[in-house]
């Protein structure tokens, strides 16, 4: 599929992908009621943008994922990004060192993590999905080794998520989620979502973002947004469970993937405490 090389790793093909992190993302003036939602592609993004924008703006309708786009920096840059009015949810997929160190200090940041394993099922549909990346005959034996080996888009799982949660261990400005508790009980987690943004708002209001957050009831409001998935694709809301991995990684996948992880993550430390299997 199609990608681009920068700085030792593969990103994204954005437009201008070199100004926009090493200009835009370097200058780029962070405001103290910004909220990030910082993630591993497919961890949920689309997810908690939409609880975090229903919080901060106090209205319960679903904004959906036609406007999300506009809200990556380092795909979109700071001409875009400035005149949006106060409060913004903003997205970002980049490691900290590239990240706004203002916006480290100063604003609400929200890094969602979700099991690596589901990441990798997710983002292969993902890629297979999506036309511009010419990767709709792909197959899962092709891409797991891409995957575990982080030759793919944003590099190493294991890089990314350590290298976030290092910076924000100490930082009462972050939040961590995970993509398994919000599916365990939603409900909890806006409440917990709206604690950490400072937001007061009834228990109705909050029963009421819960519920148009589901799966079924995103899926199902979702606006067309660009054409850019092939007819065949489920998009952005493929099935959004837990654990669909275990039907698609083969025994021996399993094996090497946990063998991997457990090497390479043995010296790490903040990654272990998120607490899955392989760990
Ligand atoms: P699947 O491909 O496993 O279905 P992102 O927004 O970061 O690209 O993440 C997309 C993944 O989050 C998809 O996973 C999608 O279905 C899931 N997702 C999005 N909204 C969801 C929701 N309301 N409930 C559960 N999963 C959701």
């Amino acid at each position: 599929f199609t990608l681009i090389e920068y700085a030792g790793r593969n990103w994204p093909v954005f437009p201008g992908l070199s100004q926009r992190l090493e200009e835009d993302l370097a200058q780029f003036k962070a405001r103290p009621d910004d909220t990030w939602i910082i993630n591993w592609p497919k961890s949920g993004t689309h997810w908690c943008w939409e609880i975090c924008s229903m919080l901060v703006s106090g209205k319960a309708e679903l904004l959906q994922q036609s406007k999300l786009t506009a809200m990556y920096p380092e795909a979109v840059g700071n001409a875009e990004i400035e005149p949006m009015p106060s409060p913004r949810v903003l997205n970002t997929h980049v490691t900290p060192d590239y990240f706004p160190k203002e916006a480290l200090e100063n604003s609400k940041l929200i890094f969602t993590v979700r099991h690596p394993k589901d990441v990798a099922v997710s983002y292969f549909y993902h890629l297979k999905g999506i036309k511009f990346y010419q990767y709709e005959t792909g197959a899962w034996a092709g891409y797991f080794p891409v995957f575990l080996e982080g030759r793919g888009e944003n590099g190493d799982w294991i890089n990314h998520t350590e290298s976030w949660l290092s910076v924000l261990d100490d930082n009462s400005n972050a939040l961590v989620l995970k993509f398994e508790d919000l599916k365990k009980d939603l409900r909890k987690e806006v409440q917990r979502i709206a604690e950490f943004l400072e937001v007061s708002g009834t228990d109705e209001f909050y029963d009421e973002v819960a519920r148009l957050c589901s799966f079924d009831s995103m899926k199902e409001g979702k606006t067309p947004g660009p054409d850019i998935w092939r007819q065949e694709a489920s998009g952005f809301f493929r099935k959004g469970i837990t654990e669909d991995w275990k039907h698609h990684f083969t025994v021996a996948q399993n094996e090497e993937f946990n063998r991997r992880y457990r090497e390479t993550l043995k010296d790490t430390i903040h990654t272990k405490k998120i607490g899955y299997e392989f760990l």
